[in-house]
């Protein structure tokens, strides 16, 4: 039996899909289920991108213990050093340099020749070798690279003490067959001298379906992301290449991951519970539709026989539709943090009061508390950062044939309260107006989305906003919770200054060095 390395990179490559950005607290939750799943290597981030990032990645290397922690760099003296100083702490550690291979980005992007380029991967992976001696390096858009450069690379970074040689489709452009033939070539030339990886983007619809294919040819290493986020059209779905090979083990014979399946479903409601962004309906494995069987023909074969029409138990993939309707006002501690284990979250002692104290708030006014109310109840708290300014109170005026206006109440960092009341182009702009008015930060709303966590009419409104306060940084993300939608918007729009003003400094560097 053969590994194949999981290799997930939801916290790097995923949180570069538009409107993924994630504070420390979420990334170690993260981090800590993705431990549970089972990823061999976890890439927490790219140290040198910014002061987050290093963060994150540094408290992230001091929790996890069973996968190996990875940050990525360019293949430059100052980020190969910034990655090692955040991973420093780890059990398990992992460098990844990268630089482009490809004419069009070596030509226009670096303006180098293919012998510098050679000449920088080599001391790139010599000096990460001098920090830990687990190196991997990348050739970026290798999916439109020369074979035989990439065979010349090859030999010079393996001679310098990288372990495993990773071959991107940055741009998502190849076919499966294409990318067998040039896996299968470079397994020739780079024999098991070391692990070949591959880093597939959708953009064609196409990255599992790539995924698989060099598996077939030799990759013994994927990189992927929960849900398939990623830059542009995403990355490669981990769950997806992991049901294949598991679901289509006789087609797939002798390959094997470490993945605990049941711990799929969990780690996928984690994910778009922190970032808002839900899996499509139809997507494979862990959309909303993906086991629910419409036509009144599949529901009749699926009572008579489940496997008429489902190729696996969604039990598999730690999806148990009996399990979600759960506690009520009556449940008591125990039950709620053995419910909290169960989802993936691993909260201390003192962020488990805090979260107890509003699931039963909550349950004074909801009947009935699901799996996703729980999730949205913890994953708001440890998004939004209370060291700022915190919502006391909101008072809205009937705008029915009106002005919209609305009247809120802050507790300011200094502890005092200011109330003000503003006018706005609907109810939400009022709010949004009269926040900006009493902290003074004035904030340039970029996205709005409103979405109802569990059924019925007593359903939590979870509002996410991405605000820009400033123009020279990136936009930030705030979320919200309430039963009153209004209510859920303004808790979002603060939790995203709050972010914004926690974070601030830490844009020092934008994201897209090289990417
Ligand atoms: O898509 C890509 O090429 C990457 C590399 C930096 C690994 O993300
Ligand atoms: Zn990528």
């Amino acid at each position: 039996m053969q590994q194949v390395i999981i290799f997930d990179t939801t916290l790097r490559d995923g949180e570069q899909s538009p409107g993924a950005s994630m504070n420390t607290q979420e990334k170690i939750q993260i981090a800590t289920q993705l431990e549970r799943l089972g990823v061999d290597i976890i890439e927490a981030g790219f140290a040198a991108a910014s002061r987050g990032d290093f963060e994150a990645i540094n408290q992230i290397s001091k929790v996890v213990k069973n996968s190996t922690i990875c940050s990525l760099s360019r293949a430059i003296e100052s980020d190969i050093t910034q990655a090692a100083k955040a991973i420093e702490p780890a059990a398990k550690k992992r460098i990844h340099t990268f630089i482009a291979t490809s004419s069009i980005h070596m030509e226009y992007k670096l303006k180098m020749k293919p012998d510098e380029v050679i000449k920088r991967a080599v001391e790139a992976v010599e000096i990460a070798r001098g920090f830990v001696d687990d190196v991997e390096f990348s050739c970026e858009d290798a999916g439109r690279s020369d074979i035989g450069f990439l065979k010349e690379i090859s030999e010079a970074v393996i001679e310098a003490g990288a372990k495993t040689l990773n071959f991107p489709d940055t741009v998502g452009i190849k076919m499966p067959d294409e990318i067998k033939k040039m896996i299968k070539e470079l397994k020739e030339t780079i024999k098991d001298r070391a692990i070949i990886s591959v880093h597939n983007h959708n953009d064609l619809g196409l990255a599992v379906a790539n995924s698989l294919a060099a598996i077939e040819a030799g990759a013994r290493q994927v990189e992927c992301t929960i849900n398939g986020l990623g830059e542009r059209a995403g990355n490669a779905a981990l769950e997806e290449i992991v049901m294949a090979l598991k679901v289509r083990s006789d087609y797939f014979k002798g390959l094997y991951t470490k993945i605990n399946t049941q711990e799929i479903y969990p780690t996928s409601r984690m994910i778009a519970s922190i970032t808002g962004i839900e899996p499509q309906p139809n997507k494979a494995i862990v959309g909303k539709n993906a086991f629910a069987h419409e036509s009144g023909i599949h529901q009749d074969g699926v009572l008579k026989h489940k496997k008429t029409y489902e190729i696996f138990d969604p039990k598999e993939i730690g999806l148990n539709k009996d399990d979600t309707l759960i506690l009520g006002k009556h449940s008591g501690r125990a039950a709620f943090r053995d419910k909290l284990k169960k989802l993936g979250f691993n909260l201390s002692e003192e962020e488990l009061n805090e979260a107890f104290i509003k699931f039963k708030e909550l349950a004074d006014k909801k009947k009935e508390i699901y799996d996703d109310d729980i999730r949205a109840l913890i994953t708001n708290s440890i998004a939004n950062v209370k060291e700022f300014y915190e919502l006391v109170a909101l008072q809205l005026m009937d705008s029915t044939g009106g002005v919209p206006s609305a009247a809120v109440t802050i507790k300011m960092p200094d502890d005092t309260k200011i109330t003000d009341a503003g006018i706005g182009d609907g109810t939400i702009d009022a709010i949004f107006k009269t926040i900006d008015r009493i902290t003074g930060h004035k904030g340039l709303l970029k996205d709005y989305k409103v979405k109802s966590v569990s059924q019925g009419k007593d359903a939590l409104a979870n509002v996410t906003v991405q605000v820009q306060f400033n123009e020279n940084e990136p936009a930030v993300i705030g979320h919200g919770l309430s039963i009153d939608t209004m209510l859920a918007s303004a808790r979002a729009y603060l939790g995203a200054l709050n972010s914004y003003l926690a974070m601030e400094g830490m844009f020092k560097n934008s994201k897209s060095k090289g990417i």
